[in-house]
């Protein structure tokens, strides 16, 4: 089979990621170029990654003809690119939030249907092995019914931690939250209270109830400890208890493992104790996430997360927001 034709859109951190993944899959990918509307950082990341620098995707485009599109702009930044190149023809992997507002959201996922091609979202958190473990334990019914889980996050954590909401519990019913909010602590001018927090400038609290019947408590907060936890999900099932304390940033190895009933392998499956390894860096979570996109894409199966888990993540985040401000329960849509 030919090597697919990648091109990255946004050439920071998370562009040098996805160049190092593409990289990763060998001659089943051919990286043709990378593109940022600031020329050094297009032309620094086509140096390390052995391909061609553009000033934009039209040139890129234009010059290489790439089948697929890593959309890697800063948040806010990627309908544009990410509507360009689904209309030129190619399937895009965009980088979270897959938008600024929700209308935009829509209008991308409309623009996939369209034009049939695929829309894809790295959530790459779902790719780092505790959380896959854990999904699997949850699936394979060895906690019995989920009926109760506690999430707490980082503020820079809670976009994903939605989506893992949806990763380990299935889709959101109903919501309620409390949020608190500073201006001038935002991150993000688009992500005000009146769309979605995205990343909460303070603290918000929102119980989630999802279709299945789980209740979910999601705290995140800016005055948490980066260094000191990013994430900790506790998960109560009729049948039994697992908590994963203290997942470091860049470092997906929890701290500790709490199990119940005693399972005394359940420890090392979450990857607690587990050596350090880049299995468990951030890296590997966007290695691991690329690959199985394109695996998929190129098996012609549905991709692992496409941009209706994009949309639905901001359509919770919404409802976060709107069941503050109007102080009610938000019912989402079935
Ligand atoms: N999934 C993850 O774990 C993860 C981790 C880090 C970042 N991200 C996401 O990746 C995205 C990028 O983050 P980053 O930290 O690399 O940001 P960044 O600001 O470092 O890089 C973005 C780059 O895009 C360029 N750019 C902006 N508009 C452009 C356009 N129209 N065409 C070409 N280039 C353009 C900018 O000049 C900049 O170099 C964000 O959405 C972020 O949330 C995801």
């Amino acid at each position: 089979m030919a090597a697919l034709r990648v091109g990255i859109v946004g050439c920071g951190g998370a562009g040098a990621e996805h160049a190092r993944a593409y990289r990763a899959l060998g001659d089943r990918v051919d990286l043709v170029g990378v593109c940022d509307v600031v020329a050094a950082r297009a032309m620094a990341l086509a140096a390390s990654a052995g391909t061609r620098a553009f000033g934009g995707f039209d040139e890129l485009r234009a010059a290489e003809r790439p089948d697929l599109v890593s959309v890697c702009t800063a948040e806010g930044a990627h309908t544009e690119p990410a509507l360009a190149a689904l209309a030129a023809g190619c399937h895009v992997l965009c980088e979270k939030p897959l938008a600024a507002t929700v209308a935009d959201a829509r209008r991308m996922v409309a623009a996939a249907a369209a034009t049939g091609r695929t829309l894809g979202i790295d959530y790459n958190y779902r790719h780092m092995p505790a959380f896959a473990a854990l999904r699997t334990e949850i699936a394979s019914g060895a906690l019995g019914q989920p009926v109760l889980a506690q999430i707490s996050a980082h503020a820079f954590c809670y976009h994903h931690a939605l989506d893992l909401v949806r990763f380990l519990f299935g889709e959101v019913a109903e919501v309620t939250a409390w949020v608190d909010d500073v201006p001038s602590r935002r991150d993000f001018p688009w992500s005000t209270p009146e769309e979605f927090l995205y990343v909460p400038s303070v603290s918000v609290a929102a119980v989630l109830r999802t279709r299945a019947g789980a209740t979910v408590c999601l705290a995140a907060s800016r005055l948490r400890s980066l260094e000191d936890t990013l994430l900790d999900v506790e998960v109560l099932g009729t049948a039994g208890r697992r908590a994963l304390r203290g997942l470091p940033v860049g470092d997906a190895r929890p701290r500790r493992v709490e199990v119940w009933p005693a399972d005394p392998d359940a420890p090392a499956r979450l990857g607690q104790s587990a050596p350090e390894s880049p299995a468990f860096s951030l890296s590997h979570a966007f290695r691991a996430s690329v690959a199985a996109f394109v695996d998929a894409l190129t098996a012609g199966r549905p991709v692992p997360t496409d941009g209706r888990d994009g949309l639905a993540a901001l359509l919770i985040d919404q409802a976060v927001v709107q069941a503050h401000r109007f102080g009610t329960v938000v019912r989402l849509q079935g």
